[in-house]
Order: structure tokens, then C-alpha cells, then sequence
């Protein structure tokens, strides 16, 4: 049998350094000599695509080319999440937050959340039924009637990757995707189970959906389109990937769009550089100064 050969996939260390510059001064992403054989295969198809012979040849291309860039950094971010990842955090966002911003928003019933880096979806959408489930909860001990009681909670979600916004806005994920911990009765109030063609699957009900709003944000960028501040930003598993000075820059601008005493969600492993800027209240929960 005939074993085809791929076209060769090397990289020289110094076109390596053109891609990790270019990535670094769009995304802020920051990638090491390590991760030459992650750049080699995640890039390795669109060279394909394009019929080039190589990394070079593909530089040139991204270099000139508005949405092959967007089509690179598509291919170089990793979107690893799921539903209630770091749980504790949607307890605490439940059991808490709302129901303090219940309190203290309750002359303009309106609540802004921000998911910044919010991948395939599972993190906004846990966000929306984590806060909805407070919503119920409160709405019943006060017995304000409706669960809404006439409340505007908006989740905004934003990444830098096309793709998983697109992903995203589908809502739709395979049904074991969602932790077993999740009581039946509480999977059922927020999705539609596939059948037929799409048994297996699960769809985020529409009434979630309106909750949020997906949109490609880049945080590298020097501002942010927003006129209204949040009570809440999740921005968790992200910085990670960034260096310092971009943490600093991310973290400056979260400080900058947060309500007054607003609420920063960072990842379990993430550092805070900002101690001046934000108080530490909850595992790896912030409040602004
Ligand atoms: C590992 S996922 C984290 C998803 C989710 N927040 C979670 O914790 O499960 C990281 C996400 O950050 C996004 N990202 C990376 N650099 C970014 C940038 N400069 N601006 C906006 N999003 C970015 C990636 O596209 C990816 O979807």
C-alpha cells in the first residue's frame, strides 16, 4: 500500500518567531519555542488549504490578509471548557452575588455579566442558568410572582475565535457534556432534549439564549466597546495564555468596566496582579476596590 506523504511541515526557528511575534502583538497570546509542534499541527491544515509549500509562504499570506488572520488565530486558541467548570464558582455566583445585587439593584432591576474568553458557550449558558435559578429562588421567597419580577439580566460573551462564537450561538452540545451532579429537573428547565436525528444531543432553550449576547472581542485591543459597566466579569482559563504586561492590561481594563464594588471570576490557577485594584473575597473571586 502507498502511504502518502504530507507535505513537509518544518519550521525554522526564525519563521517560528515571525508567527509567535505576529500572534503575540494580535492576540496577546504568548507562545514559547516549546509549542513549535502545536503550531506545526494546528497550522499544518490551512497550509494545506491554501495549496502552500510552507510556514513561510503561509506567513506572507496571514501577514496580508485580514480574515486568514482571524482563520490563524481560530486555529491557535485553545477553547478547552465545559458546563459549571470550577463549580463552586456558580454556587457562589447563586448563592451570593445575585442575590446581594438582587438588594441592591432592586430600584433599576437591571444586572450586567460579562463571560470574557467564553469559548464554545458552557460558561455563558452556566452563567444564565446559574443566575436564573437565584431569580426563581428569590423571586419565590419575596413571592414577586414571575421569576423575572421584571429584572434585565443580560450575560455579554465574547472571544477572540469566530469559530466557537459560532459554536456558541448553536447551542446545541451532546448530552453527556452536562455534569451528572445537575438534577434532571434543572437540566430539563434549561434545555431540549434531540430526538430522532438528534437523540444524544441537547439544546439550550430559547429563553437562555435571549439572555446573552455573543460578540467577537479581542482583549488585546486598547478599549472596549461598552458604554454600560458590568456587576460581574468571568474571565477564567484565559490569561493563562497571556504574559504579564497583558494580564496587567486585561486586569486594568476589567477594573476600568466594573460597576462600583463589582465582582472579577478568574481561573483556579490564574494570578491576580492587581492586589491594589481588586480585593479577594471567594476562591479566586475578586472585588473591585
Ligand atoms: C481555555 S478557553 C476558556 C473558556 C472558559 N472561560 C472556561 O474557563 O471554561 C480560553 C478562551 O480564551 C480565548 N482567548 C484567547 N486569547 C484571547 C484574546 N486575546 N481575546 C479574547 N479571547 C481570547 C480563546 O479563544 C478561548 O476560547
Amino acid at each position: 500500500m502507498k502511504v502518502l506523504k504530507s507535505p513537509d511541515l518544518e519550521i525554522s526557528d526564525e519563521v517560528f518567531t515571525l508567527f509567535t511575534d505576529l500572534i503575540y502583538r494580535t492576540a496577546g497570546i504568548k507562545l514559547g519555542m516549546q509549542k513549535k509542534g502545536l503550531l506545526i499541527s494546528r497550522l499544518g491544515k490551512r497550509l494545506k488549504m491554501h495549496g502552500l509549500r510552507n510556514f513561510h509562504e503561509y506567513y506572507l499570506l496571514v501577514k496580508g490578509d485580514n480574515e486568514e488572520l482571524i482563520e490563524m488565530l481560530n486555529c491557535i486558541s485553545t477553547n478547552t471548557t465545559k458546563f459549571f467548570r470550577e463549580g463552586y464558582h456558580f454556587e457562589y455566583l447563586k448563592n451570593a452575588v445575585v442575590p446581594e445585587l438582587l438588594r441592591e439593584r432592586r430600584s433599576e432591576k437591571v444586572i450586567r455579566i460579562w463571560s470574557a474568553g467564553c469559548s464554545t458557550g458552557e460558561e455563558p449558558y452556566s452563567i444564565a442558568i446559574a443566575v436564573h435559578e437565584a431569580l426563581r429562588w428569590e423571586g419565590a421567597k419575596i413571592k414577586q410572582g414571575g421569576v423575572w419580577a421584571g429584572w434585565d439580566v443580560k450575560v455579554l460573551a465574547t472571544d477572540i475565535s469566530t469559530q466557537v462564537l459560532q459554536t456558541a450561538e448553536a447551542g446545541v452540545y451532546e448530552y453527556d457534556q452536562i455534569p451528572v451532579q445537575i438534577p434532571p429537573e434543572v437540566v430539563g428547565r434549561y434545555f431540549l432534549k434531540g430526538v430522532r436525528a438528534d437523540a444524544g444531543r441537547i439544546k439550550v432553550r430559547d429563553f437562555v439564549k435571549e439572555m446573552i449576547r455573543f460578540r467577537r472581542l479581542n482583549l488585546k485591543d486598547e478599549r472596549y466597546p461598552f458604554r454600560r459597566a458590568f456587576d460581574v466579569i468571568f474571565c477564567r482559563n484565559v490569561m493563562i495564555y497571556f504574559d504579564e504586561k497583558m494580564r496587567r492590561h486585561v486586569l486594568s481594563m476589567f477594573h476600568r468596566h466594573l460597576s462600583e464594588r463589582g465582582y472579577l471570576f478568574l481561573g483556579h490557577s490564574e494570578t491576580m496582579f492587581g492586589r491594589e485594584q481588586f480585593e479577594p473575597v471567594y476562591i479566586t473571586v475578586y472585588r473591585k476596590r
